[in-house]
């Protein structure tokens, strides 16, 4: 492992961490525990940007770990014991939490707190009562590199019943960064439904089955194919914005892209992928200094629970009881294609 100094955030030093396998090189910065840049084959596949000027204008949430809660809570309020908690509503245009709050784990400086040659821990300890949520939680973020497989563990505690959700927002782009629209890459996902929004992409509660939609991606399709067809939920998403209740997690997804030959298989003990086709991702502000954002240009496939599970008691739980062990097992595994 390679470490290096980022630029300094705060007065305090943003440091890189470099991984490196067989055909595989990740770089991890301590701010937001982001993987600021993946590459296999000598493919840049994850978006990223090549300064911390890049991350502190970014808003949305490259390559960084999410939490308290990935997603979001209906207008930032969400009951637990009886007692109703009020969240910071930072999504104002729709009244809503959103990816954790204002200063989310996506915008904190992480502490390494274990370094071995192929694997580094990042941690932080969340006071209780930020961003309005109960407890004092720490977590710890551990990603490994094996195997041509970037393998992300998450851990965390609380001192209080707290509600927890935590992903990494990677946006990939298996043909390069900023060498192919995302919608010529195929797309496999082993979903059964999807979590129905509402038009401030708040979960209604109903679960749509995918079945016969643009939305089945069970045998493996364009991300494009669908994209633009009459569908009341990729209008309101703008595009692909949803959660996806999985039937398999080993491997729950895959996608390709035809042009690099470059395959990625994703794995993950967690219920649910929210797929984003970036369809926001307008800002100017390039990526790699040199890529401009452009709409669908990535895909972000996001292991977790389905949005406002805190106030779903139908999806799976987001509970996190005071003294148990959170614990989550992703891992992202790239291959050439056969
Ligand atoms: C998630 C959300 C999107 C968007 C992105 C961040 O994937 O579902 O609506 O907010 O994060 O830009």
């Amino acid at each position: 492992m390679k470490h290096s100094d980022f630029e300094a955030f705060g007065g305090k030093a943003v440091r890189a961490h470099t991984l490196t396998n067989e055909n595989t090189t990740v770089t991890i910065i301590d701010y937001g525990a982001r993987i600021q840049s993946l590459t296999f084959d000598g493919v840049s596949v994850v978006c990223g940007f090549s300064s911390l000027a890049g991350y502190l204008a970014d808003k949305d949430y490259h390559g960084a770990i999410v939490g308290r809660y990935a997603n979001r809570i209906k207008n930032g309020k969400f009951s637990l014991n009886g007692k109703t908690y009020t969240l910071a509503k930072n999504e104002t245009a729709r009244n809503c939490h959103l990816h954790g709050g204002n200063i989310g784990f996506s915008s904190r400086l992480f502490t390494v707190t274990d370094c071995r040659d192929n694997a580094i821990t990042l941690s932080l300890s969340s006071p209780d009562g930020e961003e309005g949520y109960p407890g004092n939680l720490t977590v710890n973020v551990t990603y490994t590199l094996e195997n041509d497989t970037l393998t992300i563990e998450y851990r965390a505690k609380s001192d209080a019943d707290t509600v927890i959700n935590l992903t990494n927002h990677a946006y990939f782009n298996l043909g390069g960064v900023g060498k192919e629209s995302v919608l010529d890459q195929t797309l496999t996902l082993h979903a059964s439904a999807i979590a129905e929004v509402d038009d401030t992409l708040i979960p209604t509660g109903r679960l749509l089955p995918v079945q016969n939609t643009p939305f089945d991606f069970n045998t493996p399709k364009k991300i494009g194919s669908d994209i633009t067809a009459k569908n009341e939920q990729l209008r309101v998403g703008a595009g692909y914005d949803h959660g996806f209740l999985l039937t398999e997690q080993a491997p729950a997804a895959i996608l390709s892209s035809e042009k690099s030959g470059i395959s990625m298989a994703i794995s993950t003990t967690e219920p649910a992928i929210q797929v984003y086709t970036a369809n926001f991702m307008t800002a100017d502000n390039p990526f790699f200094s040199k890529y401009p954002q452009i709409k669908n240009e990535a895909i972000a496939l996001e292991c977790n629970r389905l949005p406002d599970s805190p106030n779903r008691a139908e999806f799976p739980s987001a509970l996190l009881k005071a003294g148990e062990e959170y614990r989550q097992k992703t891992s992202y595994r790239f291959y050439k294609n056969q």
